[in-house]
């Protein structure tokens, strides 16, 4: 699949753009602060509906303005579709996909498949639980929808309960509506679970082959999923910890607390590994995860790459740029060197200043 052209209007630092993509590897350069990153989140949000910086409709609307529209074309087997995209202020964001509305976020599912790398990708398996929960949750949302919204009944259900086990403080009379709360978390928990351990395994096997071939095969790695709790025993656990959470006023349990494990033979990388291992872990967790959209989607998607390049070593840039051959890519850098020209003999070149972007070739 490849994105057309985008036009942002009071989006970020945006007054109003216009950019035609090349399909192949577009190249974003300038100076700090000048508005590279607003791009791919443009993308990343016109996409998937959520922005990858998990901030406000709002705050994305340009400063002063009370409206934001993202608009863009994408090209999908022959196929162009339309999708604009409408934030507002004070209201939840309207979207229309060929013109037509769509009553719901997620109903622009399976329209546009990306893949978003930042630098802060590269801690990922340094960093602490809920970063490994994001990148699981990021993954199975874009790639099933039924994930999707069990997940978001879920974090609904144990907001509520939270809020429940704090107000129970002073209201000990409602501790009956507690079980209602537990049945519903049960009930989504559990299919969050199931689905977060098919896609672990599935993420493993990918994830064994690029890193063995990242490694010139010294290193095997094994990834394993650790939920808080097992879905058999999720409602048994929740009971007998019911205690625990009245006193926490918070609950303790569930896949609001699960986590994934990177192995290097009996080395937990999360806590032992060198930041070399860490970093090339973290480089092949997001080419498996390229690889996993592909295998779904039947289709290449698109790569928004946010200055991941002069964060690696030069053989991992060349790990990840092979693997951007054919693939549309969005790529964003300080400065177009020797070395990312070499590499792609066409492409365009855009230089981006103060929220404008021009195109160089
Ligand atoms: N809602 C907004 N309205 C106007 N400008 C914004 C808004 N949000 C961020 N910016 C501006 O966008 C710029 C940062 O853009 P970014 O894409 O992150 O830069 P970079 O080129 O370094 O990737 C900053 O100058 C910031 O002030
Ligand atoms: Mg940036």
């Amino acid at each position: 699949m490849i994105i057309r052209s985008l036009e942002l209007q009071n989006f970020r630092n945006y007054e109003n753009a216009h950019i035609e993509f090349s399909e192949g590897v577009n190249i974003f350069y300038g100076d700090n602060a000048q508005g590279k990153t607003n791009i791919l989140e443009a993308v990343y949000l016109g996409t998937t509906a959520r922005s990858h910086r998990a901030g406000k409709d709002k705050e994305m609307i340009r400063f002063g303005e009370e409206e934001a529209h993202i608009k863009y074309f994408v090209e999908k087997r022959g196929i162009t579709d339309r999708v604009d995209m409408h934030l507002k202020k004070s209201r939840s964001k309207g979207i229309a996909l060929n013109g037509l509305p769509l009553r719901r976020s997620s109903d622009l599912f399976g329209i546009a498949n990306v893949v978003f790398f930042s630098p802060e990708d590269l801690n990922i398996i340094k960093e602490g639980p809920s970063e490994r929960r994001k990148f699981i949750d990021m993954e199975l949302c874009q790639l099933d929808k039924v994930y999707m919204s069990n997940l978001t009944n879920y974090n609904k259900v144990v907001m509520q309960r939270n809020k429940l086990l704090k107000e129970l403080e002073f209201h000990e009379d409602y501790l009956d509506t507690l079980q209602v709360w537990d049945m519903q978390m049960v009930k989504y928990g559990c299919e969050v679970i199931r689905r977060r351990e098919q896609f672990v395994k599935q993420l493993e096997v990918m994830m064994k082959k690029i890193h063995s071939s990242i490694t010139g095969g010294k290193e095997e790695i094994t990834v394993s999923y650790e939920p808080s709790v097992r879905a058999e025993d999720f409602k048994r656990e929740l009971e007998r910890g019911r205690t625990r959470d009245l006193k926490a006023r918070v609950s303790l349990i569930g896949p609001h607390r699960d986590d994934l494990a990177f192995l290097l033979g009996d080395i937990d990388i999360r806590t032992f590994g060198s930041q070399g291992q860490q970093r090339t872990a973290a480089l092949s967790l997001k080419l498996s995860e390229i690889e996993i959209v592909k295998e779904r989607i039947g289709d290449q998607p698109i790569l928004l790459l946010d200055d991941v390049l002069s964060e690696l070593d030069s053989s991992r840039q060349e790990k990840l740029l092979d693997s951007i051959q054919h693939v549309q890519t969005f790529l964003t850098c300080t400065g177009v060197d020797e070395f990312v020209k070499n590499r792609f003999p066409v492409n365009k070149i855009f230089r981006v200043t103060q929220g404008t972007v021009n195109s160089e070739n």
